[in-house]
Order: C-alpha cells, then structure tokens, then sequence
C-alpha cells in the first residue's frame, strides 16, 4: 500500500514511518521541516519538504504518487503557544487537514489514520477517559484537533472517506535509532534527561497540591513503539473498524513524582529540580481508558514506563555525544 505521512520527520511520525516500511507498506514522508528536522528521516524513505497550508504543493505530491492511505501526523503541538497564539493553530493544524482532505478526494484517497489527543477531553469528570466521555478541549490546540475530528466525520458521511483516530495520551521514549528530537522540547521526560544531562538547569515540576497520592499530576505515558504499532493496525484493519475513535494508553497512570525518581534511578544522577504552582489548564490525572482499540484492533502495550525511560536515556545521551 502506498502510504503518505504527513510530519514525517517529527517524533511520532519519524517512527511510524521506520515501522510501516519494515511491515512492507511503500512510504513517503512529507514535512515542512518547521519542528521536524531531516536527521530523523529513517533510511532509505522518500520524502519531500511541502507544506499543508499550501494546496497546490499537497496536489503535486499526490498527483505524483497516488497514495492509497494516508496518515497524518503534521501539526503544531505546544498547548502554551496555542493560548498564546491560536490563529497560527488554527491555519496549521485546520487549514492545513482541510487542504490534505481536499486532496485525498480529488485524488480518489480513501483511507487516514489522524494523530489526535487526549487534549480534546479537556478536564475529565472521570478517569480512566473512556472514547465517548465529553469532549471539552480547554486550550486552541485541543480544540483544533476535535474540528479536525470533527471534519473527519462530516466528510465521511459525504465521500469514501474512512478514517480512524488515535487520541494520544503521553507519547515518550525511543526506538532505538528514532526519539524525540524537539529544539525546544516541552515533553516531561526529555526535560528529566536535559536536566539530568545540564542542558536546562533543573526540571520543573508544576503543582504538588493535586489531590493525588504524592500531589503532582498522573498521566499515562505510552511508548511510541507502541503507538507507532496501533498506526500499522489502523491502516491494516481500516476496512474493518473505520470512522472510530480510539484511545491509545497503557490504562496505567505514573504520577510527575514517580516518573522523577524513576529517571533518577534509571540515569543513575541526581536530577536537579524545583516545584512550581500548577500551570492553568493541567488536569490533575489523565488516564486512557484504552479498552476499545484492544477489543476491536487486537493492540496491546508491549511496553511500560521503565522501558520508555531506558529508552529515552539512552537516546538522549546518543544525542548530547552526536551534538558534540
Ligand atoms: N507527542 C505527544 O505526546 C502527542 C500526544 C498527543 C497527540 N500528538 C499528536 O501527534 C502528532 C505528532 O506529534 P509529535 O510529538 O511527533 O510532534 P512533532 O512536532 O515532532 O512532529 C510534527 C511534525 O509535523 C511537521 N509539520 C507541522 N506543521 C506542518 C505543515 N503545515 N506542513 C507539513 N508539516 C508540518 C513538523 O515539522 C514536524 O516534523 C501531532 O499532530 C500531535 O498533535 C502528540
């Protein structure tokens, strides 16, 4: 299957892409290279730098390849920067979905796997998060997620399209070759390893009055071996299980705390931190409720938190000796 993916050479999608051409599928990765840099293009993948705001570039790119899937990973990520400017948001991560979604039935392309997130729930009223909990995303970035669901699910009622959405919770850890490669990363437990190796002075936590066992916040955190697998399976079961929402966790919740003290054990440093107030928009636990893509797709973790710390450790000192 010929298969386009969209932000290719960002965290996620760089190891999507690795896994779908081991399984067979014939890959190209576009990106506009904005956070993604080129260093994460796994071998021997085509790919072509084009943005998706830019109609005419996404045509070209299907004219010449005919893709029969598509998934899609490109976007804008940082909450914060979303509050702090949602117009960029909204034309990036809306925009840009309504130009690649145009071009899908232009071009007869049927079937897309969207990268979406917990985000769009908002503040849970109960946890684990099941996929049919009320969906109220409280910052622009969760918001332009759910009008791209949303989207999804009008166009799906009009034209061949089927799609399948993967809501995210805490996507870390490396595969090996592939990890997390942000300038200006956000993500907790890359920030544990820049604080364990002194590339940022100390790691931040924010709140330490949740009312949770130790008082910071839970999340589920997922490896993205895994998550990168519950990609592979949505294409290959697409005919399926298509025009569904599907959480992708482990069900498991780690509170910033024990994340902490497992980095600290797992790097062997101390890692310098300093508690913070909660930031506005922090839930307090989120947790997947993840039994439905287990049901219905066959997907399990194969991987837990000290897996996707090692992993991440070892990526992260991979990345400090190659900057050197
Ligand atoms: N990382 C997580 O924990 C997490 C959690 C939930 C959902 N997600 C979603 O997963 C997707 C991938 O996340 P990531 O962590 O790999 O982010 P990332 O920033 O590493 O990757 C996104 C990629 O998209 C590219 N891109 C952005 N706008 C583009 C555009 N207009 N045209 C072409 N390329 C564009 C960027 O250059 C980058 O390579 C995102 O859509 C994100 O919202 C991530």
């Amino acid at each position: 299957m010929k298969v386009l993916v969209t932000g290719g050479a960002g965290y996620i999608g760089s190891v999507t892409a690795h896994q779908l051409r081991q399984e067979g599928f014939d890959v190209v990765i576009m990106d506009n290279f904005s956070s993604g840099t080129r260093k994460s293009i796994p071998q021997k993948i085509p790919y072509h730098q084009a943005d998706l705001k830019n109609l005419n570039q996404i045509r070209e790119l299907f004219r010449q390849y005919r893709f029969e899937a598509v998934i899609h990973f490109a976007g804008l990520i940082s909450v914060s920067e979303s509050v702090a400017n949602p117009w960029i948001y909204y034309e990036n991560n809306v925009l840009g979905s309504l130009n690649l979604l145009r071009t899908m039935i232009e071009y007869g392309s049927s079937k897309i796997v969207f990268s979406s997130t917990a985000a769009v729930y908002g503040n849970p009223k109960r946890t684990p998060i099941k996929e049919h909990d009320p969906k109220c995303p409280i910052n622009p970035y969760g918001k332009t997620k759910l009008v791209v669901e949303e989207l999804l699910k009008s166009l799906s009622l009009r034209y061949s399209i089927k799609y399948v959405n993967l809501r995210y919770f805490n996507a870390a850890g490396a595969d090996g070759v592939l990890g997390e490669n942000h300038a200006n990363e956000i993500h907790l437990i890359p920030l544990l390893f820049w604080a364990s190796l002194g590339k940022i002075k100390r790691f931040s936590v924010y709140g330490r009055d949740y009312p949770t066992k130790d008082g910071t916040a839970v999340r589920d955190f997922i490896h993205v071996l895994d998550l990168a697998r519950a990609h592979t399976l949505g294409l290959k079961k697409m005919n399926r299980i298509y025009n569904q929402s599907f959480n992708v966790g482990t069900g498991k919740g780690y509170s910033v705390q024990e994340v902490y003290e497992r980095a600290e054990k797992i790097s062997s440093r101390e890692i310098p931190v300093s508690y913070q107030k909660r930031r506005p928009g922090d839930p307090a636990i989120l947790i997947a409720d993840s039994s439905m893509i287990r049901k219905k797709m066959g997907w399990r973790p194969q991987y837990g938190l000290d897996d996707i710390l090692e992993s991440a450790w070892e990526w992260e000192q991979k990345r400090v000796y190659q900057s050197c």
